[in-house]
């Protein structure tokens, strides 16, 4: 009697298990479907390695028919740690910047002791994978070694303090990062005045002329910016970098364009793209490249899906803006992966600013610059 019994059990059992992962499945392919057709799920849509027809094309090969590097900030920690970073990196991006590793407080912590280790390993890795590198910032007023931002130099001073980093840094990867953002944020948040630093202090504002010139001199082929925030619309700080940019032409400064940096914070929910089409018309008319050099968008924690759809639109718009105007050579997204940004930290609450997820999935924002790259016209 109890064998049967037993038998009839265990029967159950497995016609149970059957049932409840057969009703698992369907829940399964009834959550990608809604999420697909709902648009707010690519979230949870596979890397794109494993979709098919168009969708699987990365977007470094779409960037390459639409003349555009597309790029990426890299930490590269994570580049010597993360094996599926790696293949991300390598699939989709054409151009890789190093987050922190070429700035001045990762490379010359103390006077004359250069540190190459970050930024050798982030060129060793776009080397491997045909990759442009966009270096620096090389002066800036933020994450500099003690020695330089308590500096009390005198103007002769700062100056061959400039030129012994500039000429190391840039004499170091001389023909291999083919461009460097030399002057980061030199103007104050309104773009009324030059932002305090040591070098404004010690030399005055031809300190950008000075740091344009020893980094033309220490690589004369790299292609040189002025990057800054709050410069992707028409107002007063665009106008004065604008100026600023063409007064150093007009002094023979080889500088060749503006990088704007455009991290959209705090969940602004819309944005003028018609001006920011015309900012960048503006500025190549005005005979200089416009870069975004650091897009991201955060949004408020948990991110919706909403949310991550009007963040995909907004890449699309940006990026869309950027493929038509006459010279934006380059497109950088600030880290693509919610992993690894700088936006946690900087902005309490917010994230998920990147196109890709924590696991490597691809955002809605992954397939808005997709989407932009192919974009007729
Ligand atoms: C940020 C990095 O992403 C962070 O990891 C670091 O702690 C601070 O700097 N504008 C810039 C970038 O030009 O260099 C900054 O990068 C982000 C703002």
């Amino acid at each position: 009697m109890m064998r049967p019994q037993f038998r009839w059990s265990h029967e159950r059992r497995r016609v149970l298990t059957a049932l409840v992962l057969a009703a698992l499945a369907l829940v399964v392919v009834q959550v990608v479907a809604c999420t697909s057709r709902s648009g707010s799920g690519a979230s949870k849509a596979p890397p794109p390695s494993t979709l098919t027809g168009p969708a699987a094309i990365p977007l470094r090969q779409l960037a390459a028919r639409r003349h555009l590097e597309i790029g990426t900030a890299v930490d590269d920690v994570a580049l010597t740690s993360e094996a599926d970073y790696r293949t991300v990196l390598a699939d989709q991006f054409s151009l890789i910047q190093p987050e922190n590793a070429m700035k001045w407080d990762a490379t010359e912590s103390q006077p004359g002791h250069f540190d190459f280790s970050g930024g050798d390993r982030v060129v060793a890795v776009a080397r491997q994978h045909g990759q442009a590198v966009m270096g620096g910032p090389l002066v800036w007023y933020f994450q500099d070694p003690p020695w330089v931002d308590g500096g009390n130099f005198s103007r002769d001073q700062a100056i061959a303090a400039l030129w012994d980093h500039i000429h190391g840094l840039v004499g170091h990867y001389r023909g291999v990062v083919r461009s460097w953002i030399v002057v980061n944020e030199a103007l104050d948040d309104g773009g009324g005045s030059y932002r305090d630093n040591v070098w404004l202090r010690s030399i005055g504002p031809d300190y950008i002329a000075i740091a344009f010139r020893f980094a033309h001199e220490a690589d004369p082929a790299a292609k040189l910016y002025l990057n800054d925030f709050d410069v992707q619309m028409p107002g007063p700080k665009t106008d004065r970098m604008i100026q600023m940019a063409l007064g150093l032409k007009a002094q023979g400064v080889p500088i060749l364009g503006l990088g704007s940096q455009f991290h959209v914070f705090r969940g602004i929910t819309s944005i003028d793209f018609s001006k920011v089409s015309l900012q960048m018309r503006q500025v190549a008319d005005a005979g200089l490249d416009y870069a975004v050099t650091e897009w991201d968008m955060g949004v408020a924690l948990p991110a919706t899906p909403s949310d991550l759809a009007r963040q995909g639109r907004l890449a699309e718009d940006l990026l869309r803006a950027c493929v038509t105007a006459p010279r934006c050579p380059a497109f950088i997204v600030w880290g693509f992966t919610d992993r690894h940004s700088w936006i946690p930290s900087q902005t309490p609450g917010y994230g998920a600013a990147t196109p890709y997820d924590e696991q490597l999935r691809p955002k809605p924002a992954w397939a808005g610059l997709a989407a932009a790259l192919r974009a007729p016209g």
